[in-house]
This record gives structure tokens, sequence and C-alpha cells, in this order.
């Protein structure tokens, strides 16, 4: 009886083991700091915790507003697979222009349909793939963007038959807005992953039907600073309602993310944890 249940145990451990991608998602990299820290460990966390698959927002990497096709290529060209964007999508000059060539990064699925890039990507790990692609939230984010409900459906229709399983990132301010859509697509995708408020929320669970849930995964960048700034521009601004320069913080960085184990099978999510990473003063990067 004692060596039935071992076996059991044993042969559980193993399908877990053979049949689990393991993916790894950053919050929105906020300028060098976050860029430099992101580059310099990707490669190493796939190896220590096993991740088959890393994607990360990168709507903020270049000097906190936007990203260019240089800065793509060198988070891709470090290891990460996937790169995802928001509200500032178009906030580097030009990057209309060169969003096009950049495999492997999507905007946000319900810009209008005029807007260039490609609204989804699909990532694969051995014969595994896993579609992926971001909403725009409609409140307090002004940005032209259509239903984000309607927009999960159609683009899970689109691209359902073409992979394993699907992960969307909720790139919304409101909370709200986030976990009505978590409730929605429970049991439909691997996970919903919020981001753009850049503060990590304490919230990230499996959902009843299968379906991985997190409000916010924060962001890779300063927390000594207010959302990845210099922390005194953005005090004086919000006193006296002046406009002002808001550089990028470089104290106290930290990536920050979540880790799902994906059952390829089914396409719903096995784990959830809440990844964070403190750059240590021992660290080499910039
Ligand atoms: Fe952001
Ligand atoms: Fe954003």
């Amino acid at each position: 009886m004692i060596i039935a249940f071992i076996s059991i145990a044993i042969i559980k451990i193993i399908a877990l083991y053979v049949f689990m991608v393991k993916v790894l998602f950053l919050g929105d990299i906020v300028g060098r700091p976050g860029r430099s820290f992101v580059c310099e460990k990707v490669n190493e966390l796939k190896a220590d915790l096993s991740v088959h698959i890393v994607i990360v927002n990168g709507e903020n990497a270049a000097g906190g507003s936007g990203i260019t096709l240089s800065i793509a290529k060198e988070l891709f060209s470090s290891g990460v697979d996937g790169i995802t964007l928001g509200d500032h999508i178009w906030d580097q000059k030009g990057f209309e222009n060169e969003i096009g060539d950049i495999e492997g990064l999507c905007r946000p699925s319900n810009l209008p349909k005029q807007n260039p890039g490609r609204t989804h990507i699909i990532l694969k790990f051995n014969s595994f793939t896993l579609g992926v692609f971001s909403v725009l939230g409609r409140n307090y984010i002004n940005l032209k963007s259509s239903c984000p409900f309607q927009t999960v459906d159609s683009q899970i229709e689109a691209i359902k038959n073409q992979c394993d399983a699907i992960l969307v990132e909720a790139h919304m301010e409101a909370t709200s807005e986030k976990i009505a859509l978590g409730w929605y697509l429970d049991g439909k995708i691997a996970g919903l992953i919020g981001t753009h408020t850049h503060t990590p929320t304490a919230d990230g669970r499996i959902l009843p039907k299968g379906t991985a849930y997190i409000s916010d995964v924060g962001m890779c960048g300063s927390y000594q600073s207010v959302l990845g700034r210099e922390i005194d521009p953005v005090i004086n601004s919000f006193k006296d309602g002046i406009k002002r320069r808001f550089p990028v913080a470089d104290q106290d960085i930290r990536l920050s993310g979540c880790l799902i184990g994906i059952d390829e099978k089914r396409g719903l999510a096995e784990s959830f944890q809440r990844f964070e990473l403190k750059k240590s003063a021992k660290s080499s990067s910039a």
C-alpha cells in the first residue's frame, strides 16, 4: 500500500516536471538601471529557476519612456524571448517605423488597426507554443483603444489553434478592470498578468478554473523612487503643479515579476509565484 502511494507520488512529480513549462514574466523595465539588471540576470535566472520562456514588458526601457529597435535587440540577445508594450509604446520618435521589423515584440492588441506592429507573438519551447498578447485598459489610460473584453475574445479565437497555451497582459491602471478581466478569462488562458502601475500587488494566485492572475507584477527598476523616477521632482510637481523632467532613478534596483508553471496539455496554470530579485551592491551591472 505504502509502495503504491510512493509510486503514484513519483509519477505525479515526473509528470509535473515533464509537462510543465515554466514562464518568467517581468514587469515594466524602467530605463537603463532596470534594463541592465534584466540583461545581466536573464540567462542566470533561466538556469537557476529552470525557466523555459522569459517575457518582459519594455514600455519604459528607453530612458523611462518607450523602447527602440536597438534596446529590443539588446534584450533579445541577453536571453529575453518576448517583449510586450503598453501605453508608452510610441514615446520614442520613429519607433513606429521600427516596430514592424522586431519579431518577438507585440504592441497592445486593442490599439486602432492602423497602428503598426504585431498584435500578438507566439513563443516556443521545444514543441510547446505560447501565444502572448497585451490589452490596454480604458480607465485612466490616455491612448485610444477598443474594448479589452471584446479584444481578448477575438484574439484568443484568432490564435488558439496556433498555440498550446495563451498568456495575456492586462496593461491597465484600474485594478477593478484587471480583476474583472481575470474572472472573465478564468479557465480560458494560462495567465492574466497585470502591469502598468509599476507597483506589485499581493493578490497573485491561480483562479478556480486554472488561470494564474495578479493585478500587477511591479516593475524592473529603482524602488527608491516614484514609479522608477527620482523622488524629489515628482514631489515638487505634485506640490506646485509645474511640469518638470522626471529623471530615471538608480537606487535600490530590483527585478519584479512572476513565475507561472503551465501544464502544456491543458494550457492552464499549475503553479504561480511572485518573483523579486534585488540587486546587490556587488552586482556588476550599471
Ligand atoms: Fe510602465
Ligand atoms: Fe503603462
